[in-house]
């Protein structure tokens, strides 16, 4: 079966457009969605299957309000160009720009014929100089809308496997505060989605450390193939992975910050010793981001307990408690802290 058909037969399980037909007849004039960027405390690296976007490992994360995508989807009519109308933060994109054909792609599962186009308006509120990657809450905010103009009213768990499908972390921001991503094991991939944990946890922290806000030089998926292939240290990551998965999830549900602050770090410094040995070497990493781990370090060695995680970039983001605020604060004069719990 082809990948476009096998991911058509995925979305049509979990949407159940086979059964109903009207499924994909838009119910209003537009649909909307918003939805918050992610950050893993304990990572996502590595497809099982790289055509449903299924992982090796399940992942944890916490979602920063404030933080993320609005998106805008309406049916195009009256066009003369025979595709979709793609624009980002105000600016229409042109056919050969990759976000839009991304976009583009992904919405080749929700067209009712050939012929039907759509007018997708995408804004991030994710301030560039922050560093983040807007593609998990890109498209689970495109989901959302998607939902919202076929009125589809689907449950959190389906609207998690198809933001999934577009990209694997966005599985993970549908939901504020931490979630979970579950590897799941059918090869359908129908038990591979996210859920909210249940856990409020004022105090919690997170700081965002700017390095450099450049395009990423490798994707994450290229990245995470190459490091599959070429990687023997890989093996061990799975394994571990998981186990990281779970002593985050007790340390949230225990308020555990210790542990979980130490199991986030190492999570993410091991995830990067994959990456460091793949061949050819994916090295995200710039000389301020080591100075800056440096700079954690010694914070904690005066008894400040923050702790960082790093995702395909050079940029650091800091997790701490509020008491540590003042002292994080002045030893990152630039940093913006981000407080998931309180709005
Ligand atoms: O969802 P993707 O394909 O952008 O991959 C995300 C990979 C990491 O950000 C490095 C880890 C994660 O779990 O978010």
């Amino acid at each position: 079966m082809s990948k476009q058909s096998q991911q058509q037969n995925f979305v049509h399980q979990v949407i159940g457009h086979n059964k109903q037909k009207h499924r994909l007849v838009p119910q209003k004039a537009q649909g909307t969605g918003h939805a918050p960027v992610n950050i893993a405390l304990s990572k996502y690296w590595g497809k099982r299957d790289a055509i449903l976007n299924l992982p090796t490992n399940g992942s944890v994360s916490i979602s920063l309000p404030g933080l993320g995508t609005e998106t805008q989807i309406k049916p195009l009519i009256d066009s003369n160009e025979r595709r979709d109308k793609v624009s980002l933060n105000g600016e229409i994109l042109d056919e050969n720009n990759p976000f839009a054909q991304r976009v583009s792609a992904f919405l080749n599962h929700f067209r009712k014929d050939k012929n039907s186009f759509f007018d997708v308006i995408t804004v991030n509120s994710v301030p560039t100089a922050a560093g983040l990657a807007s593609s998990a809450s890109g498209y689970a905010a495109l989901v959302l809308a998607l939902n919202d103009l076929f009125e589809w009213q689907l449950a959190d768990k389906e609207l998690s496997l198809l933001a999934r499908l577009g990209s694997g972390s966005a599985s993970r921001s549908l939901f504020s505060g931490f979630s979970v991503w579950h590897q799941g094991q059918q090869e359908d991939g129908l038990d591979s989605y996210a859920e909210a944990i249940d856990t409020q946890w004022p105090e919690f922290c997170v700081g965002l450390l700017e390095i450099d806000v450049k395009q990423k030089p490798v994707s994450s998926t290229q990245g995470m193939q190459n490091t599959v292939e070429t990687c023997a240290l890989y093996q061990a990551w799975p394994e571990q992975a998981n186990k990281d998965m779970q002593v985050i999830q007790n340390a949230i549900q225990t308020k555990n910050f210790t542990t979980l602050g130490k199991t986030a770090e190492h999570n993410a410094l091991t995830m990067h010793a994959t990456m460091i040995a793949t061949w050819p070497p994916i090295v995200y990493w710039q000389p301020e981001s080591v100075e800056a781990m440096h700079k954690v370090w010694q914070l904690r060695e005066q008894g400040v307990e923050v702790y960082f995680t790093m995702d395909a970039g050079p940029n650091l983001k800091l997790l701490f408690l509020e008491t540590e605020k003042p002292a994080v604060k002045q030893a990152f004069a630039d940093i913006k802290i981000l407080e998931p719990f309180k709005q």
